[in-house]
């Protein structure tokens, strides 16, 4: 898959291991093509701003999937549910990370480095990545009138 991903500063924060690029090691391990949406280091930075590079790369067509990392993983997801077409979920246990996908279609999966050990964030990745939307026609209805 093609998985564009972004933070802010908190992606960076200290201690080590450092949440955003070991994110993207782990997907490119797993074979993925990541498109980095920065930002590259600890310096603050605005959450939007990444939230909207990451979007734009799913709604341009240039990713499949968006892993976006904050504190919380709340402000990116606030930040990336404005855009049409997405649907980004703030996931802080596994079973959310499935049920986002196989009933929400969630195309941006959000992180928070503060709330989760990068194990707990690796796992949620992994359950989101490898589970299908359900196709059921109750959940494409809803959907739908996500607009
Ligand atoms: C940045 O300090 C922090 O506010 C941000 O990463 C995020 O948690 C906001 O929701």
């Amino acid at each position: 898959m093609r998985i564009a991903v972004g933070s802010d500063h908190a992606g960076f924060e200290p201690p080590p291991p450092l949440y955003k690029p070991s994110v993207i090691a782990h997907l490119e391990r797993l074979g993925h093509e990541v498109i980095d949406c920065g930002t590259d280091g600890p310096d603050s930075v605005d959450y939007p701003d990444y939230a909207e590079k990451v979007c734009q790369a799913l709604l341009t067509g240039q990713a499949d999937r968006g892993v976006l990392i904050c504190g919380t993983g709340i402000g990116v997801g606030i930040a990336a549910n404005r855009h049409k077409g997405i649907r980004a979920a703030p996931c802080t246990m596994p079973e959310a990370a499935r049920l986002s996908r196989e009933h929400n279609d969630a195309n941006v999966l959000c992180l928070g480095r503060r709330l989760l050990t990068l194990e707990e964030c690796l796992e949620i990745l992994d359950v989101w990545l490898s589970t299908s939307f359900s196709e059921g026609e109750r959940h494409i209805r809803r959907i739908k009138k996500l607009g």
